[in-house]
């Protein structure tokens, strides 16, 4: 899988910058092209020389040559890159890659990057930990960053805990698993949808659900990270998507979010509705503010929407996959199965409301993937994003290559 890859080792000022020599002479003997840039913190933990030597090219660190002055340009190597793998990231290069602090060349390399970005962090637990941290990793995640989570374990200052760069071989692992996803879904085409749908009343009211469309945006992001063409269509969500490749079309209502997806499912090459799609919508919306003066009590007469899963499943291509959700509060797996074959799915994934880190607005999610084809998969308790990267793994174990 690296046999030939351009990669950028981006190397910056950690204890664990001692590991970058040996995650090096991993990549160059799996067959890639490693060219290291370090920052100037770096080069206090390990020597260019070592790296130089290992990786058979100089070093790249400063803008100019110190004896010509010579510019090196710190945009080439970011358009040269298959993939930057940046390892160890310290919480200050993360913190500068986050908010675009451009004042070294690491940084520069990282925001002229066109391929994918990977970062190993790597720093005391109470750094980890902190806030400040925490949402610079979540911002690089946004921008499609792949994080590589450190490890628990004895650390540098002595203490215990989270914050251990990942060994070598396990980042090596994830490069693997990054372009042999992309393998599989570059150019794939991903229609999703995400969030709730409101259903009008009047002009200031409407029928909703409590769905945050973090599901379904997590799911974007991950297809959206292993290089597939992943457009959105996403109900009243306040969650920014900001995953540069993601296109997202946003709707109200379940018929215009049926709308948007009849016209982009015949080019997709695998649809998730992971919408909570509102299942009654008013038959009549009044055009002015229903006023309770005039009103009184009030009936409200509600017919069925558009069920985009079965609409979709009526006219599914052949080749395509379809992938519906299904959040149950009893009989859940029957349920499940009766909604996979009533709607013509290859996948549901199956969530109950009767799991504590499961449903609306949560930050997890558990799962069990049931297949059309009789297999069924259970996952712990995850992160959505987790959730999604397993998913991602699970469906495109399943999508025929092109
Ligand atoms: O039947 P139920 O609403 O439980 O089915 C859930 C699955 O069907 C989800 O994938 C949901 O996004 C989809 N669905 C839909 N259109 C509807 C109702 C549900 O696409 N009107």
């Amino acid at each position: 899988m690296l046999k030939g890859k351009h990669i950028v080792l981006g190397i910056s000022g950690g204890i664990a910058a001692y590991k970058s020599a040996y995650l090096l002479r991993l990549l160059i003997r799996k067959g890639a092209e490693v060219q290291v840039v370090i920052t100037p913190n770096g080069k206090e933990f390990i020597t260019p020389a070592t790296l130089a030597a290992l990786s058979g090219k100089p070093v790249v660190s400063e803008f100019f040559a110190a004896n010509t002055g010579e510019w090196h340009s710190h945009v080439d190597l970011g358009l040269w890159a298959d993939l930057m793998i940046v390892a160890p990231a310290t919480a200050s290069t993360i913190g500068k890659m986050a908010n675009g602090i451009a004042d070294n060349m690491l940084i520069t390399t990282y925001l002229s990057a066109k391929e994918q970005v990977m970062v190993a962090p790597a720093m005391d637990l109470d750094m980890w930990s902190h806030p400040s941290t925490q949402r610079n990793v979540e911002t690089l995640r946004r921008d499609g960053v792949i994080i590589v989570e450190p490890g628990s374990g004895e650390l540098a200052s002595g203490l215990s805990g989270k914050g251990r760069m990942e060994e070598p071989e396990k980042i090596v692992e994830a490069a693997e698993k990054f372009f042999a996803a992309q393998h599989t879904l570059k150019g794939k085409k991903i229609l999703i949808t995400a969030g709730p749908t409101y259903e009008n009343i009047d002009p200031v009211r409407f029928i909703g659900n409590y769905s945050s469309g973090k599901m379904g945006f997590a799911i974007a992001e991950e297809f959206a990270s292993r290089g597939a063409d992943v457009t959105v269509v996403a109900g009243p969500v306040s969650l920014p998507l900001s995953h540069p490749s993601v296109k997202r079309i946003d709707v109200t209502s379940a018929k215009e979010m049926c709308c948007e997806c009849v016209k982009l499912a015949p080019s997709a090459d695998v649809v998730i509705l992971a919408a909570a799609v509102a299942d009654y919508a008013p038959e009549e919306v009044a055009g002015s503010k229903i006023k309770r003066e005039e009103t009184g009590d009030m009936v409200l007469r509600l017919v069925k929407n558009p069920d985009i899963a079965a609409t979709l499943g009526a006219s599914k291509l052949p080749g395509q996959m379809l992938v519906g959700f299904a959040l149950e509060t009893d009989h859940e797996y029957e349920n499940a199965c009766r909604k996979l074959q009533k709607k013509n799915l290859d996948w549901i994934v199956l969530n109950s409301l009767r799991d504590p880190e499961a449903g609306f607005m949560k930050d997890t999610n558990k799962i069990t993937m049931v297949s059309a084809c009789g297999e069924t998969v259970a996952f712990e308790a995850k992160s959505k994003r987790e959730v999604a990267a397993d998913i991602a793994d699970t469906i495109f174990r399943n999508v025929p290559e092109k």
